[in-house]
């Protein structure tokens, strides 16, 4: 549809003004990249303010606390922006996009009548067409119905990824999980996997454009069984070793990551894929959100803490030097100080190099808000608070292990500071030294001098291979 748009024959262009607010994850600001493309060729260029705009969208997660609320009061704000611009003659046209879009599409045309189009998550490769029909009427357009297929065949890679030294590609959405705490299952739909051919061709086209990192993203990543190749005899699936593998022989691609994943999903061929393949990154996200049996099975995780203990062992046997992420949720329903003691001891267990940790946030439609045993917000608070003391000094201590190592560095920009590069070490941190432009695209060898919580610095080792 991109291609048709722009071959067709056109009239003199006409600029629009488009504004976007992103919320939530990665996969949002992939999203909004997306939508901003297609709507490139219909004339709408980026803005950072959002006055006097002609189309706004708002790219909403309904992933954690009051979400849907903050949307509506952030709508608020807007309608007078609306009003001025009617004022001009001009209208504004808002766009309410994203997982509240998807869970509350009738309840915002409700509360928000001066909002013109909400469009779910499966529908954004029709956002010209109902733009389009949003001008000519002026009515009704909301689109939420699930149709995943045919927006991956719509939507190109976003332009801008075509600059980064890392992007992000889709490889898979929705869940059928069900956590009960979780409202993903709800908004994203059932689980859908990319086939593989579409999953190469965007890679590729990356690599031709000066990408060197790719991260394959999924909600439940780990659970992508993508279509075989076309030239694959064998057909059936393929799983995300295979994938990964395969991705790994596009030369131009140096490292490969991929987000989030779940315990359940983990097979021992992508363990392997750690050991194997070195250009998948030594770097793993694995969410547990408890270290309680008890609170896992209240929270539908089918799986238990010793298991995921087990699944982070056996990585461990393959790749030594693997760094392991995760997500914990701290005072689900029924959580007694025991159960939360158990969170404490799997963290202990695990030693994470980096973890994110949340207070449980009721989300209304899901299991987990109904059920007894909701605990009060400054015992939450509290223990939110000890998690995240033990997180941080196991993230400084991980840090602070690189220093007097040299690690492989891909460099992604210039620093803040003049003649400062920064880039990426194997394991995700941030890392910057003093170094050429020329370097950047490229992997060079630093060697650590110093860690903060956050970040590495330190001394550029092969910087006489490198044209300045
Ligand atoms: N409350 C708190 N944290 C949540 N997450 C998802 N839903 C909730 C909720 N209702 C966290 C989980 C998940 C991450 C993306 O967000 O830890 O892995
Ligand atoms: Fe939500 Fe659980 Fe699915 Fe993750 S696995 S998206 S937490 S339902």
């Amino acid at each position: 549809m991109i291609e048709t748009i722009c071959n067709a024959p056109q009239p003199e262009r006409e600029r629009k003004r488009l504004f976007i607010k992103t919320y939530g994850c990665q996969m949002n600001v992939y999203d909004s990249e997306r939508m901003r493309d297609l709507l490139a060729p219909l004339g709408y260029e980026l803005v950072e303010a959002p006055e006097g705009v002609d189309l706004v969208i708002f790219n909403t997660c309904h992933i954690r606390e009051k979400a849907a609320e903050k949307v509506y009061s952030e709508l608020g704000r807007f309608k007078p922006l609306k009003e001025e611009k009617a004022k001009t003659g001009q209208p504004m046209t808002i766009t309410v996009a994203g997982c509240v879009a998807q869970a509350e599409g009738t309840e915002i045309r409700r509360r928000a009548p001066f909002v013109d189009l909400v469009v779910g998550p499966q529908t954004y490769h029709k956002l010209p067409e109902l733009i389009a029909s949003v001008h000519r009427e002026r009515g009704e357009a909301l689109n939420t119905e699930f149709e995943v297929e045919k927006k991956f065949d719509v939507l190109a890679a976003p332009e801008r990824q075509a600059d980064s030294v890392a992007a992000f590609v889709t490889i898979q959405e929705g869940c059928d999980k069900f956590c009960t705490f979780c409202v993903v299952p709800y908004t994203r739909g059932a689980q859908w996997s990319r086939p593989v051919d579409q999953v190469v061709t965007e890679v590729r086209d990356l690599a031709a454009r000066g990408v060197r990192e790719v991260t394959l993203l999924g909600q439940n990543v780990n659970a992508y069984h993508g279509a075989a190749p076309t030239n694959d005899a064998g057909g059936g699936a393929w799983r995300l070793g295979r994938l990964v593998r395969h991705l790994a022989k596009v030369d131009a691609i140096e490292r490969i990551r991929f987000t989030t994943s779940h315990p359940k999903d983990m097979d021992d061929d992508l363990i392997w894929t750690f050991a194997d393949e070195p250009k998948l990154m030594p770097y793993f996200h694995l969410p547990v959100q408890s270290g309680s049996d008890r609170i896992l099975k209240a929270m539908n995780r089918s799986h238990t803490a010793s298991e995921y203990i087990g699944i982070i062992e056996k990585l461990r046997a393959v790749r030594p030097d693997i760094a392991i992420s995760g997500d914990m949720i701290v005072g689900f329903p029924g959580e007694t100080e025991e159960d939360f003691e158990a969170t404490m001891e799997l963290v202990r267990q695990v030693n994470y190099a980096s973890c994110f940790s949340f207070k449980y946030s009721r989300r209304p439609g899901t299991p987990g808000a109904a059920m007894f045993g909701q605990i009060d917000e400054r015992v939450k608070s509290e223990r939110l608070g000890r998690l995240q003391a033990l997180l941080a000094d196991q993230q400084a201590a991980f840090n602070t292990s690189m220093v007097g190592k040299t690690l492989p560095v891909l460099f992604e920009r210039e620093g803040r500071d003049p003649g400062q590069l920064s880039g990426r070490s194997p394991y995700l941190q941030a890392v910057h030294c003093d170094g050429p432009v020329g370097l950047i695209r490229q992997i060079a060898h630093v060697e650590i001098l110093a860690a903060t919580k956050n970040a590495l610095s330190g001394r550029l080792i092969d910087k006489d291979s490198v044209a300045a």
